[in-house]
């Protein structure tokens, strides 16, 4: 791993992962791409391009300029929007997919990293402790592309000899760009509203359980799954991994013992609600641990501490109370 092309680059991992990258390989060495022009401040200090991941020529035509050997594959239309614009969400997550494999071999790239979901499972999935093989199913589009990912990702690993690795990442929670259109999002939103106003509408239920990941785990997750001997590896691109499950009134609560006058209400969206249902609790993560030493750093109560540090310094604002 070299010289890396990251697609996606603007969106809410893209603009942690390139400077991540940046600092470990060099910044002339990772090519931030996406469709939105320009990129983030986040990650425009280092080289960019532009390229729309549903046209392979574009695809093809970064990799040969940019001479990388390596991709990881972000650029991804999230679960609640992927239920509202399904010919996009068709045309980002399977196609743009297949253009990266395809653009992979005929390129001979060493490596194409891409994430998968907690979204890969679905409603007949054992919710509590998911094991990493067991029934998957999804039904949601984004679900379904990520299964797709997960597949073809590994049968480009084993029929044509290109090394393609992915973590089934769960809700990220972050402060430097926010997520779009997840059905995740509010355990970031929550954050806003906490320092902004003291108070958050939630659009899932409290009892809502899901996993969820702080940013820096989900990128050392990443950039381990990459760096990790291939020659341990048994699994390529559907690797479990684990740091915390919550629902919103434990997020909530974690929130007002810092904020003691935090208030929220639920205000449930049906969409969002139907999707969240259909994922796991919790994951068990021990196939990622034996093949490439996973282990996460941030539990709920570290998380919350340095989201309210972190995102109140950049809201400029002391936490309200
Ligand atoms: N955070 C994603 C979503 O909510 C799950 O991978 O769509």
């Amino acid at each position: 791993m070299k010289r890396i092309l990251v697609t996606g680059a603007g969106g809410q991992i893209g603009s942690e992962l390139v400077p991540a990258l940046r600092a470990r390989y060099g910044s002339e060495n990772v090519i931030a791409t996406g469709h939105v022009s320009p990129l983030p401040e986040e990650v425009s200090a280092g080289p960019c391009a532009y390229v729309d991941v549903t046209k392979y020529s574009q695809v093809d035509d970064a990799i040969k300029e940019c001479r990388v050997d390596t991709v990881f594959h972000l650029a991804s239309v999230l679960s609640a929007l992927a239920e509202r614009n399904r010919r996009d969400a068709y045309d980002v997550n399977f196609n743009g997919m297949n253009n990266v494999l395809e653009a992979g071999v005929a390129n001979r790239l060493d490596m194409v990293v891409a994430p998968s979901s907690i979204a890969a499972f679905g409603p007949e999935t054992p919710s509590d402790n998911t094991p990493n093989d067991t029934v998957q199913k999804p039904n949601t589009v984004y679900g379904i592309s990520k299964v797709f990912s997960e597949l073809m990702g590994n049968y480009y690993s084993t029929k044509l000899g290109l090394d393609v690795r992915g973590v089934r990442l769960p809700g990220i929670i972050s402060w430097k760009v926010e997520p779009t259109a997840g059905t995740t999002d509010y355990a970031v939103a929550i954050f806003y509203g906490a320092i902004r106003e003291g108070r958050y509408t939630c659009f899932l239920s409290p009892e809502t359980r899901l996993p969820m990941m702080y940013m820096p785990d989900a990128i050392s997750a990443l950039m381990s799954v990459a760096e990790a001997d291939g020659s341990l590896l048994k699994h390529h691109a559907d690797f479990n991994v684990n740091a915390m499950s919550f629902t919103p009134s434990e997020l909530a609560a974690a929130i007002r013992e810092r904020i003691p006058g935090f208030e929220i209400a639920y205000q449930v969206d049906e969409l969002r609600q139907g999707i969240a249902d259909s994922w796991p609790d919790k994951l068990d993560d021990t196939v990622a641990r034996e093949e490439w030493g996973w282990a996460p750093r941030y539990d709920l109560d570290a998380m919350v501490d340095d989201m309210l540090e972190n995102l109140g310094r950049k809201l400029g604002a002391a936490p309200a109370v």
